[in-house]
């Protein structure tokens, strides 16, 4: 009796089991995506698109979790779709990009260095037969403005012969990713910022209100609110008046320092170098060893804002050994001298002056001198793609100015760990390099980064571009009360 009612449960129990199974494989072969997957094994790698399209659906687990290698054929085909949902910036970014330039009159760019056209209706200089020269000096420092113009002027001729260019200009603004906007907006402030007699107000501020009027008025900016437009503010004093009319555009600058969010910030806008002033250091081999000075200072001593940790760190570093600090602006043969200091110093401080950035960070790099960045505020170029901590050390204002840090620091920091930096710093300085012709097979300059680092923001201009004309369908009914 108790023997067989076992064995009846244990039946009863097997039968229970094998109910349940079943249930759950019904169910699960139910589920839309198996149903899916087993069409799709049953057909060709060319399936009809439906399926595939369908299929898209499937998660990734599910995919990978399919035995049959016909199906990896078939979800294969379905990568393109993915790679649209997907966030490779680099793939869906454009390259090269496509820049419609506007032909503005000279009085905005050429004209400012001298140059005349021969007739009235001729905008831009023949670049094979003579390119204008950017005033030197200080100027120099904010003349990204210069090289990326020259860049897209070279980009359509026929001696460009480089395999890969990062930007051509397009003659057909619908075709065109982004819009350029030649105004030479440093040089401008630079050069024309004083009021003669004449005039009621200095030539800077005259052509930014033309600029303002010339820009608005046009169609290109009219159908997308000015989003994609790309406008170069590299001086934190250029475009003062300008930079609040076109702030929906994108501005190509050294630091936002003078800027409102809401008028420049980092995700909407550009960070360029500022042009090294010391000559770049070819053939470098001097090493460790043969850099006697650990820490290199030389600056303006008198400056606002966040300057005053200049001050501070002259008290805390002046008495230190193989260091020197100094104040004194770097005019004209200055630049020589500071070259020579940095070519013979491990590391090179870069305290925040008046603005966050400073032109001496990009001095440093071509000397292959370590930075050292004290500024709390700075943005740099293309950080996104380049990892700064690489060949630069940061240090906080607050811990600067503790006594020992900085030093602590740099002593810190051996033979073997410096040399490293300062092979990073060798292969990353030609980043920051602005010149023109770019030289073909060189890799990157700073030119073909900045327009990269455009490129990459397109995916995001054309969708605020998108949002823009949400509301623009002209209306044509009757409004009905
Ligand atoms: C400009 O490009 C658009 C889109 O490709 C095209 O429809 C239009 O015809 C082009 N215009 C000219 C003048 O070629
Ligand atoms: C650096 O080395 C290259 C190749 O040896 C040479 O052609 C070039 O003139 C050198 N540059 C300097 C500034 O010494």
């Amino acid at each position: 009796m108790g023997e067989r009612s076992k064995s009846k449960s244990i039946i009863f129990l097997i039968i229970s089991i094998l109910t349940f199974l079943s249930w759950f494989l019904i169910f699960s072969s139910t589920n839309p995506n198996r149903v899916l997957d087993y069409i799709s094994v049953s057909e060709s790698t060319d399936a009809p698109p439906l399926i595939i399209i369908k299929n898209s659906d499937t998660s990734p687990q599910n995919v990978a979790e399919s035995p049959n290698p016909q199906n990896r054929g078939v979800t294969k085909t379905e990568e393109p779709i993915n790679e649209n949902r997907g966030c490779n910036h680099n793939k869906v970014s454009p390259l090269p990009l496509k820049v419609y330039m506007y032909d503005m009159s000279p009085e905005f760019h050429f004209g400012l260095l001298g140059w005349k056209p021969e007739r009235n209706d001729v905008v831009w200089p023949d670049i094979r037969i003579n390119v204008p020269q950017y005033p030197g000096g200080l100027n120099l420092q904010h003349s990204v403005e210069y090289w990326l113009t020259l860049d897209l002027l070279f980009s359509e001729l026929p001696e460009d012969s480089r395999n890969s260019r990062a930007a051509i200009r397009v003659k057909n603004s619908s075709e065109a990713d982004v819009v350029f906007v030649p105004f030479f907006s440093s040089l401008s402030y630079n050069r024309f910022s004083k009021v003669n007699q004449h005039q009621k107000q200095s030539q800077n501020r005259e052509l930014q209100e033309n600029l303002v009027k010339f820009v608005t008025s046009q169609k290109e900016w009219k159908i997308s609110g000015g989003k994609d437009h790309v406008i170069m503010a590299h001086h934190p004093n250029s475009m003062s008046t300008a930079r609040h009319k076109l702030y929906p555009a994108m501005f190509v600058v050294a630091d936002f320092g003078r800027y409102s969010p809401r008028v420049a910030n980092v995700e909407k806008d550009i960070v360029a170098p500022y042009k090294h002033l010391v000559p770049s250091y070819d053939n470098d081999t001097s090493g460790f060893d043969n850099r006697p000075i650990s820490l290199y200072f030389q600056g303006a001593i008198h400056r606002k804002d966040g300057g005053f940790v200049r001050q501070e760190l002259y008290y805390l570093l002046k008495e230190e050994k193989n260091v020197h600090f100094s104040f004194g602006s770097i005019q004209n043969h200055g630049v020589t001298k500071a070259g020579e200091g940095m070519r013979s110093s491990k590391f090179c401080l870069n305290i925040a002056g008046d603005t966050p950035s400073s032109n001496r960070l990009f001095d440093a790099i071509a000397s292959h001198c370590i930075p050292v960045i004290i500024s709390d505020d700075i943005e740099l170029p293309y950080e996104d793609v380049l990892n700064y901590n690489e060949f630069c050390l940061f240090v906080r204002s607050s811990d600067a100015l503790k006594k020992g840090f900085l030093m602590g620091l740099v002593r810190s920091i051996g033979r073997e760990e410096w040399s490293k930096m300062w092979r990073r710093l060798k292969e990353v300085e030609r980043y920051f390099d602005l010149r023109f012709p770019a030289k073909d097979g060189d890799g990157d300059d700073g030119v073909q980064m900045i327009w990269k680092a455009v490129a990459r923001k397109v995916n995001l201009v054309k969708m605020k571009v998108h949002r823009f004309q949400r509301f623009t369908r002209p209306f044509h009914g009757n409004i009905l009360k």
